[in-house]
């Protein structure tokens, strides 16, 4: 049992073989992918994959690459969908100060706005942080401690801000970087945080894990992921897969 709690399977880059790939990964061991929005068009094109696909669970949310030309009625129409049973969260959601792809100032407005909606909502969120931790870490913590507030997905601080956020009510999310020989900020996390907080995704088709590494990822690929976990950790690979599945269940509510 093993979960791949971000993937964007709605990309072009499945479009000739999505179908396998989902029944690759469902014999593997996956049991749930949850395919995550970045926009209004492929949040919708989650929430239709959710639909289709007993796999599948979606999450919708405006990605900070895209803040830019993000109006609150798009927010609005993404809200409304979340009334569909397999929408279990919103994002991806957060700050992106190393590509800056849309102006930082935008990026803060949809990501606040995005913040109080998915709280109204009681949907926990999946946070996006890259080249932003100060930021992102001082926004959430205005706005609380909860048990399941969220993840942070793809996490690349170091294992101090990962307890931070932990105690802040969040997950922290390992993906394939994990793998990477120089990747010893990860590692470090992904041995000092507590099993009982920790999820694993894929962020397919980006950031394939070793020995795939440069190829388009794909959900069973989590498989490599929860395998150095267990290696650094030093505990059976079955340990990583069936904690992060339950912690994953517990947060998104899946069945
Ligand atoms: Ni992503």
């Amino acid at each position: 049992m093993l979960i791949d709690s971000h993937a964007h399977l709605d990309m072009q880059q499945f479009d000739e073989d999505r179908q396998k790939i989902l029944e690759r990964a469902a014999g593997g061991g996956l049991t749930h992918i949850l395919t995550v929005g970045t926009d209004l068009d492929s949040s919708l094109a989650a929430v239709t994959l959710a639909k289709g696909y007993d796999l599948i669970y979606a999450a919708v949310g405006y990605h900070p690459h895209n803040a830019q030309g993000c109006d609150f009625q798009k927010l609005d129409k993404l809200a409304r969908m979340t009334s569909e049973p397999k929408v279990v969260a919103w994002g991806e959601i957060g700050l992106d100060f190393f590509r800056n792809l849309s102006p930082p100032e935008d990026q803060l407005k949809v990501f606040s706005r995005q913040l109080e909606m998915a709280n109204d909502l009681n949907l926990p969120v999946i946070i996006h942080d890259r080249e932003a931790h100060k930021d992102v870490f001082a926004i959430l913590k205005k706005l609380g401690k909860s048990e399941k507030r969220g993840v942070i997905h793809c996490f690349s601080g170091d294992i101090d801000l990962a307890k931070a956020f932990i105690e802040l009510g969040y997950y922290i999310s390992i993906s394939g970087t994990v793998t990477y020989k120089k990747a010893s900020l990860v590692k470090d996390v992904a041995c000092g945080i507590p099993l009982e907080r920790m999820l694993v995704e894929t962020d397919a088709p980006f950031l394939a894990p070793v020995p795939k590494r440069g190829k388009r990822n794909e959900p069973l690929f989590v498989t490599y992921t929860a395998q150095e976990i267990a290696r650094i950790r030093n505990i059976e690979f079955e340990e990583v897969a069936r904690a992060t599945a339950q912690n994953a269940k517990d947060l998104f509510g899946l069945k």
